[in-house]
């Protein structure tokens, strides 16, 4: 028996693209395990977004080197986004030689060949390729998060953000075709998977590169017609783009989720324009409204960035300014970090460290805050949960409502996968308990 250990750092885009590189050594005859000493390939699929992302994986790459030492045998492969920017195969090359394999984001699906090639010439391998091509359909997929199943709608991204590496390791935006992405969600829903999450840096710019007209708001029109009882999610959304056909459409559907996650990153419009996000605090709220007026319970999430280039206290304090207004269901909070070959990096006016720890703190204080103040109305609310897993040491079954809220509660039989009706009694801080009625 020949075993694999996939390591996954980033955003879900690469946990799914992780189910690839699985698919692939699956059907090399690999199995998985968790265990580094039992693997016979340990593959790391790596993130670039932010520095400390860089550094965790480069760490544990490091760390394999006594093992590597004990069992030659053991085939290191590395790939993903932080390979993929300029000179960095190289320098991890130079810095860990006994790395076997490295690749970058546009051959992830020649992965298969690369390890095949490895084992029969015994010689490590780099392949990095500029050409970020053609989308390739049909990777075999060894899927890990049921009932929950990711899918792909878009590739790359043309946002430019100042700040953003994305779209130098992505290459330019491209989207599948919508009989390919409805081929694929109409055999995973048969397969029995209960919630479809479509991924995309900007879903909202989906279709642009198509020949035959279809958007997002399409898209999702379709996909929802599919038969079956499940669930729709998708992310991310953009300010700049999102709109009214859209909410609609989310309107119109009782599988596509009221939930949206739509990033603002900052609340100063200086900030947001230095970071050529292309839309305004004002235009941002008047979004949020527009999709209030539709539903007041809209679930509303979103990424926060502090620190940029020059911010200032005054600007920082219209980011909160705008957590306070939308009082949001749910926010990443980022510190900026500089990269290498973005525009930001050339910007004067680096925010000094203590500076940004301070702001961080009283960013994510403030939000902590919400969502308590938040689940404590949601007590006595009785809704509908998907089952998504069960923590054995804790005897807990959890499982989210169609917004998005982690809900725990417990089960004399296992639900996973299963839809259930779910009355909230408590909550402790921020988390939610329930009974099954
Ligand atoms: N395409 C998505 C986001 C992808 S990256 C979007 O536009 O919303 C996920 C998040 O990482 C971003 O929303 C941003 O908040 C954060 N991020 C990106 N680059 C960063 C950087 N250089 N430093 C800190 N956070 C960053
Ligand atoms: Fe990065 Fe902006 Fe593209 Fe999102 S939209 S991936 S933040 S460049
Ligand atoms: Fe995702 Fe990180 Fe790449 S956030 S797109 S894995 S740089």
């Amino acid at each position: 028996m020949k075993f694999y250990k996939v390591i996954t750092y980033g955003c879900q885009m690469n946990v799914h693209e992780s189910e690839k590189l699985a698919g692939m050594l699956e059907e090399l005859g690999y199995k998985s395990t968790d265990d580094d000493k039992k693997a016979n390939i340990i593959v790391f699929n790596t993130c670039c977004v932010r520095e400390n992302a860089e550094q965790r994986a480069l760490g544990n790459i490091g760390a394999l080197k006594p093992l590597k030492k004990r069992r030659k045998d053991l085939i290191i492969a590395v790939g993903g986004c932080m390979m993929q920017q300029n000179g960095k195969a190289a320098m991890l090359k130079d810095r860990y030689p006994f790395v076997d394999v490295i690749f970058g984001t546009h051959n992830l699906s020649m992965f298969k060949e690369y390890v095949e090639k490895r084992l029969q010439t015994g010689k490590s391998l780099i392949k990095i390729v500029d050409d970020d091509g053609k989308i390739i359909e049909n990777v075999p997929k060894a899927r890990t998060s049921y009932p929950n199943a990711w899918v792909n709608i878009m590739y790359g991204c043309n946002n430019f953000c100042t700040y953003c590496i994305v779209p130098y390791v992505r290459g330019r935006e491209k989207s599948r075709e919508p009989e390919e992405i409805l081929k694929e969600v109409e055999s995973l829903v048969k397969q029995g998977y209960k919630e479809i999450t479509l991924l995309g840096q900007n879903v909202d710019s989906y279709g642009k590169t198509l020949k035959t007209p279809c958007d997002f708001a399409d898209l999702i029109e379709k996909i929802a017609k599919i038969d079956g009882k499940f669930r729709i999610r998708f992310m991310s959304n953009h300010p700049k783009d999102i709109n009214e056909k859209l909410i609609r459409v989310m309107m119109s559907s009782d599988k596509i989720c009221k939930s949206i996650h739509l990033p603002i990153q900052a609340g100063s419009d200086r900030i947001l324009d230095l970071m050529n996000r292309r839309y305004t605090q004002e235009k941002y709220l008047e979004e949020v409204k527009m999709i209030r007026s539709f539903y007041p319970d809209f679930a509303i999430t979103t990424d926060i960035m502090i620190g940029f280039p020059t911010e200032t206290e005054e600007d920082f304090l219209e980011t909160l300014k705008v957590v306070n207004e939308i009082r949001y269901d749910g926010a990443f909070t980022f510190v900026y970090s500089k990269r290498s070959g973005t525009k930001a990096a050339e910007m004067d006016g680096q925010v000094p460290e203590e500076v940004k720890k301070d702001r961080i703190i009283r960013l994510v204080d403030r939000q902590n805050e919400i969502n308590r103040e938040k689940s404590l109305k949601y007590v006595n609310e009785v809704v509908e949960v998907l089952c998504e897993d069960y923590d054995s040491k804790k005897g807990i079954y959890q499982g989210r409502d169609d917004r998005g809220r982690m809900i725990y509660f417990t089960s004399e039989k296992d639900l996973i996968g299963e839809f259930v009706n779910v009355k909230i009694t408590k909550t402790g801080g921020i988390t939610l308990h329930g009974e099954i009625i």
